[in-house]
């Protein structure tokens, strides 16, 4: 009988939830409970934990996950997402990363409060677990801006001292809410992620073998993706309870089995149990922008090796047409045509990743 692979860690990637009444906590506190059933289970909210950032909010956010998960806690990562931050009140709300809203020392505090228990971190919004070995940084804005999000010089230092410490070959784990601009689908929508969207690209480019995991974008399965950059890999996480478009039903999420050599990522919805099985996806290590990154830095690139650099060109410069999904509204029934990376773009770059490893 064949002896079955175990995982090194089961990661369950959720984001936007957006907890604002009793419903969203009793659907929250099932899921909790039953991702509490798995051994060695890590659970990610790349934030909008809350609908509006408000104290009662986030209070009840936290006592839901107290009451209800049983994991250890250095395995809860939880990020603040643009609602979270910016506040009730739209007449506060600026995406000018020039300003300062007054209620992000409100959000601030009623996460640091209770996210130290998770985190440990009683000053900065940001931190890092490490999990079994593996790394898992959060990244979190430091103004209340309405969509994007703002990461100070101290931060963008800290990460780059961060991914420095990471064993060299180890694949770590950021996670954000906004994604990094031209990646998935409206990633550029609402000022995008913001403004120092270049300097964070510039840091993981000499850093790439990382999954970078954001939300926001509310997109479902059929419309998220998982997208190679010299950069990292993206990976957009549907909202648990507010997809807009693809598969829209409560619960979606995906659970990631970690393994020594890959990572399979199965599209799940955590309310009903119900596999996507269209929707899973694997990626296997090294990731390509590592191997991109090394093959780059060859002095003598052989034949092999050009060949490989072009073809990682080729699977980096597809992008969305980002322009005219800016007057898109947010939640609308339409998809958009064409999945730019679904799994024929998946087989394609893992075959490659083959012939790269030689
Ligand atoms: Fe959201
Ligand atoms: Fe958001």
């Amino acid at each position: 009988m064949a002896i079955l692979e175990k995982p090194e860690l089961t990661i369950f990637l959720t984001s936007d939830i957006h907890l604002k009444n009793k419903e969203d906590e009793t659907k929250l506190a099932q899921i909790l409970h039953h991702i509490s059933e798995y051994e060695d289970a890590v659970f990610i909210c790349s934030g909008d934990l809350t609908e509006a950032g408000v104290e009662s909010q986030f209070s009840s956010f936290y006592k839901v996950l107290e009451e209800n998960c049983s994991l250890p806690r250095e395995n809860i990562l939880l990020s603040l997402g643009n609602h979270d931050v910016r506040g009730p009140s739209r007449a506060d709300w600026s995406n000018n990363a020039k300003d300062t809203p007054s209620w992000y020392e409100n959000a601030r505090k009623s996460y640091l409060t209770r996210n130290y228990m998770y985190s440990g971190a009683t000053t900065n919004v940001y931190f890092s677990n490490t999990i079994k070995g593996y790394k898992f940084i959060v990244l979190n804005t430091e103004k209340s801006l309405k969509d994007s999000c703002y990461i100070t010089d101290n931060q963008l230092e800290w990460l780059e001292k961060e991914l420095q410490s990471v064993p060299e070959g180890k694949v770590s784990f950021i996670i954000n809410h906004q994604p990094l601009r031209d990646t998935h689908w409206r990633s550029n929508d609402l000022e995008g992620f913001g403004v120092q969207d270049g300097k964070v690209k510039r840091i993981l480019l000499k850093y790439p073998n990382v999954f970078f995991v954001s939300g926001h974008v509310h997109n479902g399965f059929g419309s998220a993706e998982i997208i190679d950059k010299p950069y990292g890999t993206m990976v957009d996480v549907p909202s648990l309870f507010h997809t807009a478009n693809g598969i829209n039903t409560d619960g979606v999420a995906y659970k990631m089995l970690l393994y020594k050599n890959r990572a399979e990522f199965k599209a799940v919805n955590l309310l009903t149990k119900e596999e996507y099985d269209n929707y899973h996806l694997e990626v296997h290590f090294p990731l390509l922008s590592e191997l991109y990154n090394k093959k780059q830095q060859l002095v003598d690139k052989q034949k092999d090796d050009v060949m490989f650099l072009d073809f990682c060109q080729d699977v980096f410069s597809p992008q969305y047409d980002q322009q005219q999904f800016e007057i898109t509204p947010m939640f609308s029934s339409e998809k958009q045509e064409k999945n730019l990376f679904g799994s024929d773009y998946r087989i394609k770059v893992e075959e490659m990743k083959k012939v790269g490893v030689k």
